[in-house]
């Protein structure tokens, strides 16, 4: 059990800023929120009253729709905006717009955004309450979360875990939110991918580089697998699609040389074939739908701590 703390932030806007007490307060709490999915009345009343807006200035399938679904599930009211027909389509800064919907009397506002920064900016100038759902490549925090819990949840403990996270890191905010969750609570963190993929002086963050997945995996207790992000890169960075698929696609070969045990995770959309051949991602080692499962009682948790401080504040 973690040293008791009490929930003291406005906002979440990434696990960079975390201490491992708050991480494993959120991780805790989630626990204890995961057994209301079970029910047949998947519903407490903790949110009554309050109101959630998803403002999602990128696509979103599993993010977007775990919020609205765990906010329901808190019997909150939730507003999805639709930015492609909102008025940001014609000229209206994010910043307007959102000050526009905090005029309405909102909670919390739960923000995705191209540009890494712009929840912090957001934060800075609202009086709601600001989530990052993922802010360019910079940090996915409830990702970050949800994939610890996952790992929790299958190895019963994150201290002393040999985690390889694989592929895109450079433009990967799920790989910076792990790493800086994953290194506070004690796990062994290592990189993997082409040269061209790993950013400079990674190694500072307390974690390894791997540029061979066939040794990486040998030892891993965990694989976080990585989408190749093609918005994100300028083109040229690996030479070809199918180079990377035989150095760092994971298929049922290269699988023969893991542990029995391993865990294989991805936070998703998978490029099928790329990252992972359809029988890994569907097979055994997969707990990819699990994480998606864990995500909707770690989001309950940061709604649910994020909301019992702005009731006391
Ligand atoms: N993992 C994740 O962020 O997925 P979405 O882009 O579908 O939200």
């Amino acid at each position: 059990m973690s040293k008791k703390i009490d929930w003291m932030r406005k906002d979440l806007l990434g696990l960079e800023d975390l201490s491992k007490e708050e991480i494993d307060l959120i991780l805790e709490t989630a626990e204890s929120f995961r057994e209301v999915s079970e029910r047949a009345v998947k519903k407490v009343p903790a949110l009554r009253g309050k109101t959630v807006v998803n403002l999602f200035f990128e696509p979103s399938t599993r993010t977007r729709t775990s919020f609205e679904l765990a906010a329901k599930r808190l019997s909150a009211d939730v507003l999805n905006i639709a930015i492609q027909t909102s008025s940001v389509s014609k000229g209206e800064t994010f910043k307007d717009t959102a000050k526009n919907i905090e005029a309405m009397k909102i909670d919390i506002i739960i923000m995705r955004h191209a540009a890494s920064g712009a929840p912090h900016m957001l934060a800075r100038s609202v009086k709601a309450s600001v989530i990052n759902a993922g802010d360019g490549s910079h940090e996915h925090p409830t990702q970050g979360l949800l994939d610890i819990f996952t790992m929790k949840q299958k190895k019963g403990k994150i201290k002393g875990l040999n985690v390889v996270i694989v592929g895109d890191i450079t433009h990967s905010r799920v790989a910076r939110s792990n790493i800086w969750g994953l290194v506070k609570l004690g796990a062994e963190v290592t990189v993997c991918g082409p040269k061209t993929l790993i950013p400079i002086d990674i190694e500072k963050l307390g974690i390894k580089i791997s540029y061979s997945l066939k040794e990486s995996i040998k030892t891993a207790d965990v694989v976080n697998v990585l989408r190749i992000q093609h918005e994100r890169q300028q083109g040229g960075l690996f030479p070809s699609i199918r180079e990377y698929v035989n150095r760092f696609g994971i298929n049922m070969e290269m699988l023969e040389e893991a542990r029995k045990d391993l865990v294989i995770m991805h936070p998703g959309p998978i490029n099928r074939g790329v990252e992972l051949t359809p029988e890994v991602s569907d097979g055994p080692h997969s707990v990819i739908l699990d994480q998606v499962t864990n995500g909707i009682a770690v989001r309950m948790a940061v709604l649910y701590l994020i909301a019992q401080r702005r009731e006391k504040a």
